[in-house]
């Protein structure tokens, strides 16, 4: 490749990469923390999920106790309002780490909307959860698919 052809390729990567920077050094501290807020909440209802997913799949014995305190666990996370970790400005187009879709902020109500229709689902497994192994695992793909809904519209595939 001629020398010029490079130096205008590195050019315009610098460029990229300074705008870039720049965008997401406007992401104030409290869109930061929100972000980081809503990863753990995240992070948390999978984490209530896979203790359940254990003892339907063997992994762990069937336990009442514990499948009542994981699934009421689930289901306070969902019943909780999540607008307060919903500050706009924090989407993936923002925040580095975040993968919440720009869309979300746009479709407001069909977001919340599936976040009841999560919530509903938890509540269902709950009710069921100190039942045995069966009526937990019956529970089990309502929850599971409301978390997929969600996920298919509103949580982006990162680039890389
Ligand atoms: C109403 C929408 C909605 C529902 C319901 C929902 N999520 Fe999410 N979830 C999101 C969004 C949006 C993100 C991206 C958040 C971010 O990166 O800022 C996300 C991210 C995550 C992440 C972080 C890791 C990753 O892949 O980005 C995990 C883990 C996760 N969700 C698990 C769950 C589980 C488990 C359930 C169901 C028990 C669930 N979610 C239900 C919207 C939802």
């Amino acid at each position: 490749m001629p020398k010029f052809g490079k130096l205008v390729i590195g050019a315009a990567l610098c460029a990229v990469l300074a705008t870039t920077t720049v965008a997401y050094a406007r992401v104030s501290r409290a869109q930061k923390d929100v972000a980081t807020q809503r990863l753990a909440h995240m992070n948390l209802q999978a984490f209530q999920l896979g203790v359940l997913a254990q003892m339907m799949q063997g992994r762990q014995p069937y336990d009442p106790e514990l499948a009542v305190a994981a699934a009421d666990a689930l289901a306070s996370l969902a019943q909780q309002d999540w607008t307060t970790y919903l500050l706009p400005g924090t989407s993936s187009s923002e925040i580095e780490t975040s993968r919440a879709a720009a869309s979300i902020w746009t479709n407001m109500d069909d977001f919340l909307a599936r976040k009841q229709g999560f919530a509903e689902a938890a509540d269902q497994m709950l009710a069921v959860a100190g039942d045995g192994l069966e009526a937990l695992t019956s529970q089990m793909g309502a929850v599971t698919e409301a978390c997929g809904q969600c996920h298919r519209d509103y949580r982006v595939i990162p680039a890389n």
